[in-house]
């Protein structure tokens, strides 16, 4: 009688166990991250960047949309995407007003300053686009002694900021800023500017809807994208970073740009 009470409490102690169990595996760890709305990953974009945030009708989609959506099903989350300016994604996720910035964004020390980036998932280059003929045929004539192109950018991107302090403050040339890659890409066609500095994705993007126009061989930068996150909300940071990396590791998202970019 004393070996079955013995049994008895080892299986009534397995059976606690395991029902202990069950419960926290039911509720997953992340859906107790706080989101700004709850149930939510609300992401700012400038949907005006293909491959990365473009309209299809009047649903964004695109690789930062993608990625973003694999990483809010991974953490039992509904993705919500807010289109915005360029110029605004940083202060929405500085301000609580989103829980991440994903457009192409570049890693860079300022931006640094105010936001938390995650691992980066795809590289960038700026490179330059011209007329047919245009007497820009590399970098180098953009920093030339009496040059004086006037150059399109996209407002805040990092085109504009590169070419801001390397021509412009130089008294070099001049900086056209636009709320859209594509409006400096017109710009160009209708010669009020010299050039476009513009990523390189988009700028293959925008070409092949405007005649007339090149993308030069030559590199003006090289660069990392990430997600933009507040520094406020580390346990958020920490899971969503969490959720990219396994994303990057079993080749998500190498299958999400490949379906934008590489496939073509
Ligand atoms: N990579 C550049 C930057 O971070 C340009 C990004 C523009 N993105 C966009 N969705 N419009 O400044």
């Amino acid at each position: 009688m004393k070996r079955t009470g013995k049994l008895v409490c080892l299986i009534l102690a397995l059976v606690l166990v395991l029902s202990l169990c069950a419960c926290s595996s039911g509720k997953t760890a992340q859906s107790s991250v706080k989101t700004v709305t709850s149930g939510k990953l609300t992401m700012a974009t400038n949907a005006q960047f293909p491959p990365y945030e473009f309209y299809e009708g009047d649903k964004i989609v695109g690789i930062d949309a993608e990625i973003a959506g694999a990483i809010a099903s991974k953490l039992g989350l509904e993705l919500v995407i807010e289109d915005m300016e360029f110029d605004s994604i940083i202060t929405a996720v500085k301000t609580g007003k989103v829980d991440i910035g994903m457009a192409g964004m570049t890693v860079t020390d300022e931006r640094k300053e105010s936001v938390d980036f995650t691992e980066s998932y795809a590289t960038g280059v700026q490179v330059i686009i011209v007329a047919d003929g245009s007497e820009i045929v590399s970098v180098d004539d953009l920093f030339a002694e009496g040059a004086n192109h006037v150059i399109g950018v996209q407002r805040n991107t990092t085109g504009d900021l590169y070419c801001t302090w390397d021509i412009e403050d130089e008294g070099l040339g001049t900086v056209d800023r636009y709320s859209k890659g594509a409006d400096a890409v017109q710009a160009l066609k209708a010669g009020k500017v010299d050039c476009v500095v513009i990523d390189n994705e988009p700028a293959k993007a925008f070409v092949a809807e405007v005649e007339g126009l090149k993308i030069l061989e030559t590199e003006y930068a090289l660069e990392d994208y990430a997600g933009a996150m507040s520094k406020d909300n580390q346990e958020l940071y920490s899971a969503v970073n969490d959720a990219l990396k396994a994303l990057i590791a079993d080749g998500t998202v190498q299958k999400i740009v490949d379906k934008y970019i590489n496939a073509k």
